[in-house]
Formats: C-alpha cells, sequence, structure tokens
C-alpha cells in the first residue's frame, strides 16, 4: 500500500502535484472563482475587515504563509495564532472578523475549541481540513476540503501544501471580492497556482542535490533554518519537519533576526538552511548568508533555477523552478519535506511513527 514508495511520507510526498491539481480543480469558472460551499455572498465577504487564522503545528505554518497572501492582496489585517494561545485570551472579535480554522484531522482539541469560542463571539468561521464531516467541518460556517486523501505518515506533507492551496485560493476570493485584485490579476494568478503542480513534479524528479545536502548535515546537534517574507514562514515548517522526524533540533528564525541572537551559535560547519529564492528581499538574504559564511557555516540554500551567484554564499544548492514570490512557499517547502526525510533516514529514524508524536491530537 506505500505503492513502491520506501515509506508513506514519501509517498505522499510525491503525490503533492495531484493535491494541487485536485485542490484546484473547478475552482475558476469564468474568471472567478468558485467556492460556494463557504456559503457567503460576496458583499458579505466584502465586509470582512479582520482575519485571523488559527491552527496548531504544520497547519499553524501554512497560516503563516496565508498571512502574506491575505495581506498582500485583498488588504485584510490578517492574524495567525495558535489555537491553544487563541482559545484562551480574548481576542478582539467582531461580526466582521472571519476566522479561518485550518486543521488536518479535524478534530484537534484545541482548535475545535478555539472555533466555538470564536462563534460564540460572533466571527464567521471558515474550516480548512481534509476529513470530511469532521467536527471542524461540522462546526465551522463553511468549509474547504483540502483533498490530500487520508494521509498516514505522522508528519504532515501532503496536507500542507493542500493547506497552503486552499488559503491561496481563500486570499484569492478575498480579494476579488473587495476589488483589490482585478478579474484579470485573479485569472492570472490562479494560472500560475496551477502551474506549481509540474513545478513540483519537476521538483520530485531530481533529488540528487538534497540528498547531498541531507547527507552533509545528518550528524548535526543542530540547524538553523532562515528565510525573509514568504521564506520566513517556510523555513518555521522545514524546522519543524527535521525536528520532529529526525531529533536533530532545528529552529527557524527571521534571517533579520540572525544578528539579534541567533548567529552567536554559528561555528565550522554548523548547518544554515537558507531559502533563497527570487524575492524582493533576494539581496537581504544574501548578506546574512555571507555573514553566516563568514563564520564558518555550512550553508544549505534553496535557490531559484539560474541563479548562479548564490553558488558564491552556499556549500549546497538546492534549485527548485521559478515561481512568483507570493506562490513560492508550495515550491519551496518540497525540497524541505525531503531534506528531513533523507536525514531522518540516514539517522536510522522511523520517518513515518515519531516518537512521542500521534497522528491526531484530540486531547489537550
Ligand atoms: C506535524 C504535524 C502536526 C499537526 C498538528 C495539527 O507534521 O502534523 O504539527 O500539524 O498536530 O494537526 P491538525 O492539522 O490535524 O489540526
Amino acid at each position: 500500500e506505500k505503492g513502491g514508495y520506501p515509506d508513506f511520507m514519501m509517498k505522499e510526498i510525491h503525490e503533492q502535484p495531484r493535491v494541487i491539481r485536485d485542490t484546484l480543480a473547478g475552482r475558476l469558472v469564468d474568471g472567478h472563482l468558485a467556492i460556494d460551499e463557504l456559503d457567503l455572498s460576496a458583499e458579505e465577504l466584502n465586509l470582512i475587515d479582520r482575519v485571523y487564522v488559527i491552527a496548531c503545528g504544520t497547519s499553524y505554518h501554512a497560516g503563516l504563509i496565508a498571512k502574506n497572501l491575505v495581506e498582500g492582496w485583498a488588504r485584510i489585517p490578517c492574524e495567525v495564532e495558535v489555537a491553544s494561545e487563541f482559545r484562551y485570551r480574548n481576542p478582539i472579535i467582531t461580526p466582521s472578523t472571519l476566522v479561518v480554522a485550518v486543521s488536518q484531522s479535524g478534530e484537534t482539541a484545541d482548535t475545535l475549541a478555539a472555533i466555538r469560542d470564536a462563534r460564540v463571539k460572533g466571527a464567521k468561521v471558515f474550516g480548512i481540513t481534509n476529513v470530511v464531516g469532521s467536527p471542524v467541518a461540522r462546526e465551522s460556517d463553511g468549509v474547504i476540503y483540502t483533498k490530500a486523501n487520508k494521509e498516514i505518515a505522522v508528519a504532515s506533507t501532503k496536507s500542507f501544501l493542500g493547506q497552503v492551496v486552499s488559503l491561496t485560493l481563500l486570499a484569492l476570493l478575498l480579494a476579488q471580492s473587495n476589488s483589490k485584485l482585478t478579474t484579470n490579476q485573479v485569472r492570472l494568478l490562479f494560472g500560475e497556482l496551477a502551474d506549481t503542480a509540474e513545478q513540483v513534479e519537476d521538483i520530485l524528479s531530481d533529488t540528487a542535490a538534497i540528498d547531498e545536502a541531507a547527507l552533509a548535515c545528518k550528524d548535526a546537534a543542530s540547524a538553523l533554518f532562515i528565510g525573509r517574507g514568504m521564506g520566513a514562514a517556510v523555513s518555521r515548517e522545514g524546522a519543524l519537519k527535521l525536528k520532529e522526524i529526525s531529533y536533530l533540533h532545528a529552529e527557524a528564525y527571521p534571517a533579520g533576526e540572525m544578528k539579534h541572537g541567533p548567529i552567536a551559535l554559528l561555528d565550522e560547519g554548523f548547518p544554515v538552511i537558507a531559502i533563497a529564492t527570487q524575492s524582493p528581499v533576494y539581496d537581504k538574504l544574501v548578506s546574512n548568508l555571507q555573514e553566516s559564511k563568514a563564520r564558518g557555516a555550512m550553508v544549505v540554500a534553496v535557490a531559484t533555477e539560474g541563479d548562479e551567484d548564490i553558488r558564491q554564499h552556499a556549500d549546497h544548492v538546492i534549485y527548485i523552478p521559478k515561481v512568483r514570490d507570493a506562490l513560492s512557499a508550495i515550491t519551496a517547502s518540497v525540497p524541505l519535506q525531503l531534506f528531513a526525510r533523507a536525514i531522518a533516514v540516514a539517522r536510522g529514524c522511523d520517518v513515518d511513527q515519531p516518537r512521542n508524536l500521534a497522528k491526531s491530537v484530540t486531547v489537550e
């Protein structure tokens, strides 16, 4: 049932192009986004003036990515919060607040509690989940299904990608509803979003550079993931994936924060994994790589195909196809999943069943 793959995680990583295609199928009709199951009119959507994304773990990281899109495209303030924090404070919620609850399993205790709390306070709640009829689906006002199909490996990969794609659709819908994006812009962005399926296939077809970088890092005691903008969010997920399946300690920092603390960690051979794809902050990121190299760090850079300059600043370069920055989390996350898995395998870990973790967290 692993379909010829060595483990479920690998199988599920390879299903991601299909997840992207299925999540997008039928969603653009005559230039307009069709997400009818949300059951909110364009006028109602237009009134939304604040968005909270609430989730746990990997799903929370999908939310961090979405913040950039909701604010960048729809120009609506968007906060992303872990559900266990959200539920125990008193967040500012009005009837024009949209709460988006993201949960692969659809039954995470803290996320459910946050949904209930938000609804009592009068917010509209959209659920994004992978499980049809799950509590998150039932208790939300509207739901988008991620079409990942059952995910067996405890560490989430294809569900995460389905969440990012679904949240991207939601951001486009909000921007179309409040006219911050034109129909033509939405059509163009949707087309590029659909193209990421092929780009992910491309990444999966040649993993030699990823495997090589993983072998170089596998015996480290700790690793630092850095990025800026979209890359900062992607780096959070990269670090989580690595620590949960390989037990190699990893943390993620926005690259601009390096000199405010984490740079003290760097010495000869310390792995720094950087999201260095083309973006408005590319040059700033490169200067962080220079600082890292100057202290002897071993830099692994995820970079855009054709970027030869990056080789001067990195020991290992993992090239991925060129996409616009807003969509780069989809492509840049995939090599980090493979990187984490390769390290876990090299360290002899059970990648599908990491210790101390459960696939579904139904108790607080
Ligand atoms: C990590 C992972 C977890 C879950 C988290 C939330 O790979 O899978 O961090 O993302 O437990 O679970 P859901 O999305 O089911 O609410």
